[in-house]
């Protein structure tokens, strides 16, 4: 553990000196928030070698926030008390996040959800009733980390972000990593005569997404969902959206068949990445945390998402298009994601 902390902050040196002396860094950091000159809106083509540092043919074009160089300590993933229970987490103060210092006292609350302890079909066994790999791809899951390779400590993972002061799973159903992805289906908002909405305060464009209010905890939320195993991420963008935004599950095949045909064309139309790694979850613990990725699909005239035939289901109480704007509340870190979109679109945030 030591000697990952000593790694970090070597690393992080590094990144600080090149940052003050103006240059962008290269060391490839998969949760990077990647910064796209307009000009040059990279598709969206995600393979497992993605996770990689595979942006070489990209990386004259990127640009990183210097915001990056050093995350700040995650705070939902400490918040009290855990969701879904009147359970407290051991408190964890900014300065005993970092694994790298030493606190004897620390005595995280272990909890693991009696719905995943039932063990359905989305959760592991518990450590010790079967023999995952961690750090890597394993039959069909996915347990490898966005964050690069992460510590196993006593067969339990670590999460490469700190402690949460909570032990065990919560309700998250994989050890280690738990892999979701986030469509962000975007349009610009306009007027009862078709022209766009500038908002007075910024007097910049409005672009307005699909939004979802999740039924756990009643937040407005990007309709994303979990990753099945076996599945690629480009197919759970659209599964998810199908399921929460437009009740996919629920409705009669035929049906399905015309949302599917609706939506394809613009999933399969180039999306903008708009992030990838770890999510600061209010469900995360030391042992089980979220990761994502968030791709943008932007209809630039409205022609195509405006007619589509909302209606929420699965996880989704209500769905409907929001405007984008940095007032909006939104679910862990989904207000980011959007803020990046609302920049990278020169949009109003
Ligand atoms: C949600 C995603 C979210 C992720 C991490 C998933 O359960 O469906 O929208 O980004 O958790 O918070």
């Amino acid at each position: 553990m030591r000697q990952v902390s000593l790694r970090q902050s070597w690393i992080g040196r590094i990144r600080l000196a090149l940052t003050i002396v103006g240059l962008p860094y290269a060391v490839c950091k998969p949760e990077t928030r990647l910064q796209l000159s307009s000009s040059s809106a990279r598709s969206f083509i995600y393979s497992r070698a993605a996770t990689e540092c595979v942006d070489t043919p990209y990386i004259n074009t990127l640009r990183t926030m210097s915001s990056s160089v050093a995350p700040p300590p995650h705070l939902k993933s400490r918040c009290q008390p855990y969701p879904g229970s009147q359970i407290k987490r051991f408190p964890v103060p900014d300065d005993k996040v970092d694994w790298g210092q030493v606190w004897a006292q620390y005595s995280p609350v272990h909890h693991t959800d009696a719905v995943v302890a039932k063990r359905p079909t989305w959760a592991d066994p518990d450590i010790g009733e079967f023999s995952p790999r961690f750090n890597s791809v394993d039959g069909g899951v996915d347990r490898t980390s966005f964050q690069g390779e992460y510590e196993v400590v006593q067969a339990a993972p670590l999460n490469p972000r700190g402690r949460t002061g909570l032990a065990g799973r919560g309700l998250l159903g994989r050890w280690g990593p738990n892999h979701a992805a986030d469509p962000i289906v975007t349009r610009w908002k306009v007027d009862a005569q078709g022209q766009q909405v500038t908002h007075p305060g910024s007097e910049r464009p409005v672009l307005q997404f699909i939004s979802i209010k999740r039924k756990d905890c009643g937040e407005w939320a990007i309709p994303g969902g979990m990753v099945d195993p076996g599945e690629v991420v480009s197919l759970t963008l659209q599964r998810e959206f199908s399921e929460e935004a437009l009740n996919s599950l629920s409705v009669p095949a035929a049906k399905r068949a015309t949302i599917h045909q609706c939506i394809t064309k613009l999933f399969t139309s180039p999306g903008f990445q708009v992030y990838r790694g770890y999510v600061d979850d209010p469900r995360n613990t030391d042992n089980a945390w979220m990761e994502t990725v968030a791709v943008n699909f932007h209809d630039e005239t409205g022609n195509s998402v405006s007619g589509l035939p909302l209606q929420a289901g699965d996880d989704a109480g209500e769905v409907t298009w929001v405007d984008v704007d940095s007032s909006f509340p939104l679910y862990a870190s989904h207000s980011h994601f959007l803020e990046t979109v609302a920049k990278e679109r020169h949009a109003h945030w």
